[in-house]
């Protein structure tokens, strides 16, 4: 997704969600695995308060396992219910259904005792660009639905699609910004892919990602560019010349920036999450 976002487009992208939430019984908040603080909508909190959630972390392919139930289980501890999918390749998507029903389980028994049988369970997808709303959105109806308008400002009339048996979801997801003030946050966003090219500059965010990998995983950075021990003693922009040799672009750091952030992205430095629990966990 390439959207830039304007004062004005957030204006209007939060008054959309806010009319949409009137429609539906639970939000689907989705977010990167690799990055479940900072793939957050800063202000979604206050936009949907009190309705019920279910906090999905997607590509769960691309991140830590271990991490993954870490962050489920903190995000649980602070009342939100969450689980990890790769809707990709089609994995815990079930999950969704399931987990809604538990969630509205009172209500449904409140219907139930007023009569009301097998009423629909209405939810919408909301989350930042390139999480993966789509890609679910398509998974869960087993098809490919043309998302159009799938841009925050375009509005069109909405359409339920049927999810599953108890499950209908709303037919655009909610799109919705990242948080950009925060420049750590940012080039997280960049790594990841969940941010255009052209708003940062590669060699910041390929320095973020090495001291990530030396600092987590050195022998991935180790193995996948031929480096010794002793060039773990480099400053981080001569490590970054290191790897540029050896990818055989001289000194063209710029494009092995580029290199390294497409490895992180395509998952050639392996499963990895950016986000570390035991921050977040310090900060509460
Ligand atoms: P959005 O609607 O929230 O904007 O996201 P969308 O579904 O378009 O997904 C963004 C990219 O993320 C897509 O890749 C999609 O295939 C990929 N993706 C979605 N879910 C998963 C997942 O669970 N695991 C993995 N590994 N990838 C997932 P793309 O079309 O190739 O776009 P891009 O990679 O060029 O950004």
């Amino acid at each position: 997704a390439t959207i830039q976002w304007f004062p004005g487009h957030m204006a209007k992208a939060k008054k959309q969600v806010q009319e949409k939430l009137h429609l539906v019984d639970i939000v689907l908040e989705i977010v990167d695995a690799r990055l479940p603080l900072a793939s957050r909508n800063p202000i979604l909190d206050q936009i949907i308060q009190q309705k019920p959630r279910l906090m999905i972390l997607n590509k769960a392919d691309l991140a830590d396992p271990a991490l993954n139930a870490a962050w489920i289980n903190y995000f649980k501890q602070h009342g939100l219910p969450a689980i990890s999918i790769d809707s990709q390749h089609n994995h815990n998507v079930q999950q969704i259904e399931k987990q809604a029903q538990v969630i509205l389980a009172d209500k449904i028994a409140r219907q139930q005792a007023r009569g009301i049988k097998n009423k629909p369970i209405r939810a919408i997808c909301i989350g930042i660009p390139n999480v993966g709303k789509s890609t679910i959105l398509n998974r869960l109806v087993k098809r490919n639905v043309a998302i159009t308008g799938n841009h925050p400002g375009v509005t069109k009339k909405q359409q339920w699609l049927k999810a599953g048996k108890s499950l209908e979801l709303l037919d655009t997801p909610g799109i919705l910004w990242p948080k950009f003030e925060d420049p750590l946050v940012g080039k997280k966003l960049a790594l990841t892919g969940a941010i255009k090219d052209s708003l940062y500059h590669a060699d910041d965010v390929a320095l973020y990602a090495l001291a990530f990998f030396k600092q987590y995983f050195p022998e991935r950075l180790q193995k996948r560019y031929r480096l010794t021990e002793a060039d773990f003693e480099l400053t981080d922009p001569d490590l970054l010349l290191k790897i540029t040799a050896d990818l055989g672009l001289k000194d063209d750091y710029e494009r092995a920036s580029e290199r390294l952030i497409l490895d992180c992205r395509k998952g050639k430095l392996g499963r990895y999450t950016l986000d570390q629990v035991t921050e977040a966990a310090a900060n509460d």
